[in-house]
């Protein structure tokens, strides 16, 4: 590495979240000012807003609220509902309670898995697809379930469900379900 690429890397770039921070942002952590036992709940409202925790999201809800930085990124680290990377346009969940297990949802994760070339948490590279895993969606009558984004879709078989992520017109959360010309 020539010096000057050295000391390139190691110029100081100032406060990276000097400006305030975004006003959705600013308002979830307003609610938690002074609440010192409020920091996971704070995580969880940002990434219920963003979908995920960004760097800068971690910083700025260290400054706000008052934690040191490495606190705030070890919580976020030790708990595996947090996620740091931008979910896909897509999120795709197969149900794996007990409901949804017995009625063989492994074999549907299994077939999107190798459909997609992705293991379960991981996004596809084009950012379409994120595929993850849940314990129950409260529906369990309609097992095997499959939620895209906030669409569920029942009694579904490997390839229904894959059918269904072919079959998304363009619409962010709407697909067809596939079941219903399979079973119909
Ligand atoms: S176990 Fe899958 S919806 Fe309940």
């Amino acid at each position: 590495m020539s010096n000057a690429t050295s000391q390139r890397k190691y110029v100081y770039r100032g406060d990276p979240i000097i400006e305030a921070p975004p006003a959705e942002l600013g308002a979830i952590l307003e609610r938690h000012l002074g609440e010192r036992d409020a920091l996971i709940t704070a995580l969880e409202e940002v990434q219920r807003h963003y979908g995920y925790l960004g760097q800068d999201h971690l910083r700025y809800v260290a400054r706000t609220l008052g934690f040191p930085l490495a606190r705030v990124f070890g919580v976020a680290t030790f708990y595996n509902l947090f996620v740091f990377d931008p979910p896909g346009k897509y999120q795709v969940r197969v149900c794996r309670g007990t409901a949804c297990h017995v009625n063989h949802s492994g074999a549907i994760l299994d077939h999107l898995c190798d459909r997609l070339s992705i293991a379960v948490d991981e996004t596809t590279p084009d950012g379409r697809f994120t595929l993850q895993t849940v314990a129950c969606m409260g529906a369990c009558s309609l097992a095997p379930v499959v939620v895209v984004n906030e669409e569920t879709l029942g009694r579904m078989t490997p390839t229904a469900a894959w059918e269904a992520l072919q079959a998304l017109d363009g619409d962010e959360t709407t697909v067809r379900d596939a079941s219903a010309t399979q079973n119909g």
